[in-house]
């Protein structure tokens, strides 16, 4: 087998003093799409921040396409004579670099910039390609996957609804012409139908071959997105599941929480 994408070693992480993730072992190839499922607040979000270099990687180490995207070395734990936290060392390399790599995270909650129209965020979204070439072809594949952005091109996004700003999130991260793309929750709030719209969306991105990690706490929605699903429960990946067996909805909470629920 070809060396992984992206290769998480023995990854942990959180928010000094907390640990919030640990030992986290995960392999993306190259065209594959791996979903991430697991209850709120166990630390899905922690980790895709750090894997995005906007949080330090405690222990373990980040390897994408052959180059390491953390700092080596260990880090430094917090003392209480050492409450400076930009004394430490930090295990992160620059969120910038790791855009330049070519990973990009479309953050949870669409944290987009309210006053800006669609059209001003399209436009200035292909600047984090930095150096890819291809956005000419993106732009026309998200005009083509979201045909309503054009219709509400000179809208400003906070007169959006949380449907259209996601496609808004999700064209950002397109237009920086992605080698790995991870999208966190991206259904959040969606209404039965949005999540449907969305779905196909994401399973035309999908069909590009563009290599994916999607967060869901949705079963249905992730169901003939992702080749894989990980379970996340309290930090780790508990149990890995091929997507010719992707269990129902009830079948996952059983398996998360025991019989019953
Ligand atoms: N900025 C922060 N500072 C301190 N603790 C935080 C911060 N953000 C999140 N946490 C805590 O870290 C833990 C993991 O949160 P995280 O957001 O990673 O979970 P999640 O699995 O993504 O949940 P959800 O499904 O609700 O998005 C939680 O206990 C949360 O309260
Ligand atoms: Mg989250």
């Amino acid at each position: 087998m070809s060396a992984p994408l992206l290769e998480l070693r023995e990854l942990s992480g959180g928010y000094p003093p907390v640990s919030v993730f640990r030992n986290v072992s995960l392999c993306v190839a190259e065209e594959e799409s791996v979903g991430l499922f697991g209850p709120n607040g166990h630390g899905k979000t922690t980790l895709l921040k750090t894997v995005a270099g906007l949080l330090d990687p405690w222990e373990g180490d980040i390897l994408f396409a052959g180059n390491r995207l953390n700092a080596e070395g260990r880090m430094r734990p917090r003392t209480s004579r050492n409450f400076n936290y930009d004394l430490f060392h930090k295990r992160r390399i620059k969120a910038e670099t790791v855009v330049e790599a070519g990973v990009i995270y479309v953050m949870q909650g669409n944290l987009l910039f309210p006053e800006m129209t669609v059209e001003e965020v399209l436009d200035v979204a292909p600047l984090a390609a930095r150096g890819r070439t291809g956005v000419a072809e993106m732009r026309k594949q998200v005009h083509d996957l979201f045909p309503r952005l054009q219709e509400r091109r000179t809208s400003k996004i906070r007169y959006l609804s949380g449907g259209e700003r996601q496609m808004v999130s999700i064209a950002v991260g397109l237009l920086a012409l992605p080698r790995l793309l991870i999208l966190d929750e991206p259904t959040l709030g969606l209404s039965p139908k949005l999540r449907m719209e969305l779905a196909q969306a994401v399973g035309r991105i999908r069909e590009t071959r563009v290599p994916l990690i999607i967060v869901d706490q949705n079963i249905e929605f992730l169901t003939g997105l992702v080749d894989r699903l990980l379970l996340f429960d309290h930090g780790s990946i508990a149990r890995e599941i091929d997507a010719g067996s992707m269990p129902s909805h009830a079948e996952i909470m059983a398996m998360m929480f025991g019989a019953g629920h």
